[in-house]
């Protein structure tokens, strides 16, 4: 899909991920807003585009965010960046996990991510077709290689990414006939905030934990997967590992 004239919406877009995304988004000629808890004026301004802030998994946010983007112009690109990390055993020294505890990470990011989408679709399914393909959106989610290999601690972040696994099929399936795509990546490790909180010890060794190449993945080579994704429209129903072959122990 072409970016040109078009409105993107990089949730999670003020940090990490998101925020590399938001840049190639915007180097592409798209209208970028970017939808996050945090403020992403000062990143917003820089890229010629818009910040809205609020909680994904809210459906007013999700009206909001899409009028907005729409305000710019048609929306042609979702992209879910936004998402929290958790950690936590089922059974921990305290005893079982607080339900709380896994129900906000799978509000954040399974709920949030479908949130976003359907609403997303709506606006996107009203855009003239674009092409010989006669294509109106393309939404790209973000889940994580621990939805296949989710270690001990991960039973709720896991389980959040599985979701956002399981969501892709049928909501590319059924968005078809609208002519939008539906493509997640699954990223291995990658050098964003979340990722600097660690020590640099852990850091350097969860890198040298990566068969090829032995480091932590760039948000820009994320980024670049994105906009491939936008672009190459045979591209759906599927989720992309982007991860240097690693595979990740059970602890
Ligand atoms: N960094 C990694 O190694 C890695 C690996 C696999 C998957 N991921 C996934 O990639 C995505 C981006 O992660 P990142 O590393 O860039 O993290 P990050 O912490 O740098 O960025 C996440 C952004 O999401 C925003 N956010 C959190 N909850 C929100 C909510 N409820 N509503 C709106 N915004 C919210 C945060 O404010 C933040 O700006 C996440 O979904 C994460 O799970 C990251």
């Amino acid at each position: 899909m072409k970016l040109d004239g078009y409105s993107a919406i990089v949730t999670g877009g003020a940090s990490g991920l998101g925020a590399a995304t938001a840049r190639a988004l915007a180097g592409a000629g798209a209208s970028v807003l970017l939808a996050d808890l945090q403020d992403g004026a000062a990143l917003a301004a820089e890229l010629g585009g818009a910040a809205i802030r609020g909680d994904v998994a809210e459906p007013d946010f999700a009206e909001s965010a899409v009028a907005r983007a729409v305000e710019l112009a048609p929306l042609g690109v979702l992209v879910n960046c936004a998402g929290v990390g958790s950690a936590g055993r089922i059974l921990g020294r305290d005893g079982p996990m607080q339900l709380d505890a896994y129900t906000r990470v799978i509000r954040v990011n399974l709920i949030g991510s479908f949130n976003m989408l359907r609403v997303a679709a709506g606006a996107m399914a009203k855009n003239a077709p674009q092409g010989s393909d006669g294509e109106r959106g393309v939404i790209v989610n973000t889940a994580s290689i621990a939805a296949y290999d989710g270690q001990v601690g991960q039973a709720a972040y896991a389980s959040s990414k599985a979701g956002i696994v399981g969501l892709t099929l049928p909501a590319a399936r059924e968005l078809a006939r609208a002519g939008i795509r539906v493509v997640t990546i699954a990223p291995g490790l990658f050098e964003t905030p979340m990722m600097m909180g660690l020590p640099a010890d852990v850091q350097a060794s969860l890198g040298a934990s990566v068969p090829y190449p032995p480091r932590l993945g760039m948000p820009a080579e994320y980024a670049a997967l994105a906009l491939h994704i936008v672009a190459n429209t045979m591209l759906n129903g599927e989720t992309i590992r982007l991860d240097g072959a690693l595979r990740m122990a059970p602890r």
